[in-house]
């Protein structure tokens, strides 16, 4: 190799990086996008002839590389909490006076910064590296999304370096975010090929960094605002403000609209600010983070369980508008349930165009009285699907038509049950179609077997053809009749073919999901494969061994026996089986964090917690390995107990069992 490729190589890299800066991060390019994608293809040309001279951080490593077959999941090394919220200036008055009365100080002030509705993640870097990056996930666990998050163009690979050097560790956190503008053009691609739309930027965002290969998550048009950090070595901040400085300084793009060191008035007023611009931004914030701006008043003033005393969201009020109802229909989920719909008179709710709202269920339309043909009070609030809050009765002309739900299933016709202490109702008929259709969209999703091409037009096809009555079908699909399907050319009819037989090899965990077991989502599932080796020793489990699982709920346990004592699905388990389907199973006896003085224990709570709600402690706890059960016994390792706590503690105390009072246990979830 020619020594002058090298240092074009070089020049390259350091060329493109900064090139890519200038338009991802600072919106100031200086050459054209003809002109970038001339250098980069040179540069992927030198490298793909003398791969020694590729980089990490080089900007050809931004394409996404091969799939992985799970995500991992870490440990953060401090928790990423989420906020308080504020619904009004009193709140924030209250929370600044919490502040000087804590602080027993009065000269405080404040950051001020645009509540981003994306998807949070922290990122590593290791010596000005980018060697990591995680999701949020529940605070103290989060997932590895480390290829993801590379493709990501204004993510730096490599901290640009500064006068005060770069830190041996800093981990920055941030908010990942799709813009108004690309999101509509993503989801009219998507629309054109006939792939399913995103709801909404954050979900979009959300999808795509959930994506297995890298290489998808490359062309979704992705971007990061920083706004904090994490565990940081070799570097000392003051303030936010200084921080926030200190990351734009390291390449990271820092939102523009952050006011520093302000008021509480002056927090008040670039409130009433940041609502009017709101509707001009590109992209979607619900609301404003107000955190004291001094690192060290932060510290002093510390953290609850689940939020830092430190800093307060300050929401907007969700967008609503009124519209008519023109209808209600009910649509038939996977698993049988009817959800009433309302359809509604297309409305522009804060920017977007709301046409459908759910309505839950029977006893939800009865509470609110809503009828066909009344005026609607409908809100959307982030993700949230828009949701009709109560109706206008002034407007009621006298002519709006009562719902009523119906009897029989409206795809299939049979009787419709009502689930006992449940507000739904469902189609028992296993044979319903709508169940089907919607059973193998979800077999064949990404999540689960992730059949490349069988898009959701292409199974309502198969199955009004009569060509799929059960999951087993999917592996005898034969080519000749495929391609005698309406619409359905040679071509792609060999490439579903060749995508049904590419995903024969699947792992435990997305076969268990796949199946879609009530209550069985991708966590489920993946506790599952981590107790169990194979399908036989699952399917042998009774519901006691299911419920002993660390962080199965009981319902799901129940519904699991329930899925694997019919006959019908046994027989069609052994189908897909005898199909050629081979599960792997690289979770199995995987441990969550060992290391945890939780972890591996057994708790109950009783009581009334102050704090935390039960609910949440029981979360945090699962997710260290720990397992919440209801009855003392002595396998108890240690009794949580609450306000007036009464039998339990009593009996904890007769067996010995450790007993904790909440703060402690808040101390040992922080550790
Ligand atoms: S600070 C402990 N700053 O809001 C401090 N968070 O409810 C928490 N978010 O998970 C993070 N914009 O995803 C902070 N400027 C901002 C933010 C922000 C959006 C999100 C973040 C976090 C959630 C907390």
């Amino acid at each position: 190799m020619k020594p002058s490729l090298e240092q074009e190589a070089r020049k390259l890299q350091k060329e493109l990086t900064d090139h890519s800066h200038r338009y991802h991060v600072m919106d100031d390019p200086i050459i054209s996008d003809g002109e970038y994608d001339r250098l980069l293809a040179r540069l992927v040309e030198i490298e793909t002839r003398y791969p020694e001279l590729s980089v990490a951080d080089s900007p050809t490593k931004r394409v996404g590389a091969p799939p992985l077959a799970a995500f991992e999941s870490a440990a953060h090394s401090i928790p990423m909490l989420s906020l308080d919220n504020a619904f009004g200036d009193e709140d924030v008055k209250a929370f600044h006076e919490r502040n000087i009365k804590n602080l027993d100080f009065d000269k405080i002030f404040y950051t001020a910064e645009p509540k981003l509705d994306g998807v949070a993640v922290e990122l590593t870097y290791e010596n000005g590296m980018l060697t990591r990056a995680t999701t949020r996930g529940d605070g103290f666990m989060g997932e590895v999304i480390t290829e993801n998050v590379r493709t990501i163009p204004s993510v730096p690979l490599r901290l640009q370096k500064t006068q005060a050097g770069v830190p041996e560790l800093l981990e920055v956190r941030g908010e990942i975010i799709i813009t108004h503008k690309d999101f509509e053009r993503l989801n009219k691609t998507r629309l054109e090929k006939g792939e399913a739309v995103f709801a909404n930027p954050r979900n979009a965002a959300a999808g795509s960094l959930r994506q297995l290969d890298s290489r998808i998550t490359a062309t979704r048009p992705l971007r990061i605002f920083v706004y904090g950090v994490g565990q940081v070595v070799g570097m000392a901040f003051e303030t936010q403000a200084g921080m926030l400085a200190a990351l734009k300084n390291f390449g990271f793009p820092v939102n523009e609209h952050i006011q520093t060191h302000i008021s509480l008035k002056e927090v008040l007023d670039f409130y009433r600010r940041l609502a009017e611009i709101r509707s001009n931004l590109d992209y979607e914030i619900d609301g404003m983070v107000i955190k004291v701006d001094r690192l060290d008043l932060q510290q002093a003033l510390g953290e609850k369980i689940k939020s830092p005393r430190w800093a307060i969201a300050y929401k907007f009020a969700a967008v609503q508008a009124t519209t008519l109802i023109q209808d209600i229909i009910v649509q038939v989920g996977r698993t049988g349930t009817l959800t009433p719909v309302a359809i509604l008179e297309p409305v522009n709710v804060g920017g977007v165009m709301v046409s459908r709202a759910t309505l839950h269920n029977a006893d939800e339309i009865r509470r609110k009285d809503i009828r066909v043909g009344d005026t609607a009070l409908v809100v959307r609030a982030g993700d949230v699907i828009p949701k009709v809050v109560k109706i206008i009765e002034s407007a009621r002309k006298g002519n709006e038509r009562p719902f009523e739900m119906p009897d029989t299933c409206p795809v299939c016709n049979s009787r419709v049950r009502r689930v006992e202490d449940e507000a739904a109702v469902k189609c028992i008929n296993i044979a319903c179609r709508a169940q089907l259709t919607e059973r193998i969209k979800h077999f064949v999703s990404k999540k689960g077997f992730d059949m490349d091409g069988l898009g959701k037009k292409i199974v309502d096809q198969l199955v009004n053809e009569g060509l799929l009555s059960s999951f087993a079908d999917l592996f005898t699909l034969d080519r000749q009749r495929l391609s005698e399907l309406d619409r359905q050319a040679e071509k792609s009819a060999a490439n579903l073919i060749a995508a049904i037989e590419g995903s024969k090899q699947i792992s435990f965990s997305r076969f268990i999901f796949a199946l879609g077991i009530d209550h069985t989502g991708e966590n489920a599932a993946r506790l599952l494969a981590r107790q169990f080796e194979t399908l036989d020793a699952l399917m042998g489990a009774d519901k006691q061994q299911l419920e002993n699982i660390h962080g199965m709920g009981e319902t799901t346990a129940a519904a699991v026996v329930r899925f694997f004592e019919n006959q019908e699905n046994r027989t069609i388990l052994q189908q897909i089986l005898a199909a050629g389907v081979m599960i792997h199973n690289d979770l199995f006896a995987k441990k969550i964090d060992a290391t945890h003085p939780l972890s591996g224990k057994t708790l109950v709570l009783t009581g009334t917690l102050e704090t935390l709600t039960r609910n949440d402690a029981k979360k945090h706890l699962e997710a260290l390995g720990a397992k919440v059960t209801s009855s003392v016994s002595a396998r108890t390792d240690f009794l949580v107990a609450g306000r007036d706590a009464g039998s339990k503690l009593k009996k904890a105390q007769d067996l010995g069992v450790v007993i904790l009072d909440e703060a402690q246990l808040i101390g040992i979830l922080h550790d």
